[in-house]
């Protein structure tokens, strides 16, 4: 019998027998079972699994419906025959590769990129080198765990003065990244009490809770963002959310349902964790200031980057912890070290002292609001009356459902042959895949012009065929 170790996961939404589908689905395409080695019975698997056989017979119908096994009358499921199917799942894949004949990428709508032509990167660079020599000795002393003081307290002037943070430079922790600091964060909750994030919501906030183990509740949206009826249903004593602008649908949560959000997680003793990852970028009307300036219970921790307004590449990202959580923070002392670089830190407080900073996100906000407007003009101009514009008020992205009745697989299949790279939304989702004919596209990378081309060659990729 074949050594069967998948590893069944009970604390997560998956039903077991889909677990189990996928696992022999990928250990056949991947040919560590070979075509033609038999399955094992359901009653063995069952017992090896110490699961029902009614469980391993859903897993093995939708392998056989799905032509990764056969059956032989009277002998039992074979690993079916997949070189077919290899070929033909890589060229749907998202990951396109010029193996597969498919033309390079030229318009690349990745939401993680950002302008480089407008990026201060000379100021960057003399900054860095200044950095170097006027603080020689502090390259040899031990630093900050939660990060360098004064690029701290720089920080939390602007963000009291830009996104209506309310904190001390104290509360403040640096983190090379938003996985890393909820990582560090969870270590000070602790993993007993539930947590629950908004569904679909950050893929890679979602894989840091799940590999820790932790019980999490998914929970829907309606047009204001996380539906607190429902997180009301759950145990989940913590909640991670992106108020600002929903990743990846947009919407901005109004101040009711802040209020409502609020109100849970004072009831709860819970926590709010409250992800403005791109709250610099609001277009239309004013500002909202972060959920965490109305919090007057300490529920709310806030989650900052400057991957979105600053470089991605830098790997510097930070949360602002409540007073109790602080208290946990500094009772265990130094033992989890700073992971950004203390140059990087230094230079980023110059950056922003001598009011490089404001400058830069002026700037930036100006160029993306104008580019905002060029991709949604294109749009309009181009397939209006095929498409819907979702989430179009902030941001470096928006959510686009093509009504042309492609799946989201093949609008970025067909996409990908006129050299336009969109990108998933179904990523985002915690259950199975729903239909979607939805892509994200993000603009900050590409000029007005590139999204202008790119819009008409996205136009006659999906709807050459009703011109
Ligand atoms: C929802 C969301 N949060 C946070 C981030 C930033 O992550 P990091 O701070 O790790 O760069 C991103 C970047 O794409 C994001 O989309």
């Amino acid at each position: 019998m074949i050594e069967i170790i998948p590893n069944l996961r009970h604390d997560i939404n998956k039903p077991l027998y889909i677990q189990i589908y996928e696992y022999f689905k990928e250990e056949i395409l991947n040919r560590k079972i070979t075509a033609g080695t038999r399955l094992p019975s359901h009653r063995k698997l069952a017992e090896h699994l110490q699961v029902s056989r009614n469980t391993i017979e859903l897993a093995y119908q939708q392998l056989l419906t799905e032509g990764y096994a056969e059956s032989k009358p009277k002998k039992g499921l074979y690993a079916a025959d997949v070189s077919y199917d290899v070929m033909k799942r890589k060229q749907e894949s998202f990951c396109i590769t010029a193996k597969q004949k498919i033309p390079a990428i030229s318009y690349d709508f990745s939401q993680g990129h950002v302008d480089a032509s407008v990026f201060p990167l000379t100021i960057w660079k003399r900054i860095t080198t200044d950095c170097l020599y006027t603080n020689e000795e502090r390259w040899f002393t031990a630093e900050d765990p939660q990060g360098e003081p004064e690029l701290r307290s720089e920080l939390c002037q602007y963000l009291y003065h830009s996104r209506g943070v309310v904190c001390s430079p104290d509360q403040i922790v640096f983190g090379a990244g938003t996985q890393y600091l909820l990582w560090l964060l969870i270590q000070l909750i602790g993993t007993d009490d539930e947590y629950a994030m908004e569904n679909p919501g950050f893929h890679r906030v979602r894989a840091m809770l799940q590999s820790s183990s932790l019980s999490v509740s998914y929970i829907d949206l309606d047009e204001q963002g996380i539906h607190v009826a429902s997180l009301q249903k759950t145990n989940a004593k913590t909640v991670y959310i992106t108020p600002s602008h929903q990743f990846p649908y947009g919407m901005i949560m109004p101040l009711a349902r802040r209020l409502e959000l609020l109100q849970w997680a004072n009831e709860r003793n819970g926590y709010i964790i409250e992800d403005d990852y791109d709250g610099e970028f609001r277009y239309v009307g004013k500002p909202i200031p972060a959920l965490q300036g109305l919090d007057t219970n300490e529920r709310v921790i806030y989650f900052g980057t400057f991957s979105k307004a600053f470089l991605p590449s830098v790997r510097m990202s930070y949360m602002i912890l409540p007073p109790a959580l602080l208290k946990i923070y500094k009772e265990r002392g130094t033992i989890y070290k700073q992971t950004v670089s203390k140059l990087h830190q230094l230079t980023m407080y110059h950056f922003m002292k001598d009011g490089h900073w404001h400058r830069h996100l002026s700037r930036i906000r100006t160029l993306y609001k104008k580019k905002q407007k060029a991709l949604i003009a294109a749009i309009e101009r181009y397939m209006g009356n095929h498409t819907e514009i979702i989430g179009s008020q902030s941001g470096l992205h928006i959510v686009l459902d093509v009504k042309n009745g492609m799946a989201e697989e093949q609008l970025i299949h067909t996409a990908a042959q006129y050299k336009v790279k969109v990108y998933p939304v179904s990523l985002y989702y915690a259950d199975s895949s729903p239909f979607l004919s939805r892509i994200l596209i993000g603009f900050g990378g590409l000029t007005e012009q590139e999204i202008e081309e790119a819009i008409l060659l996205l136009n006659k990729a999906w709807f050459a065929s009703e011109e």
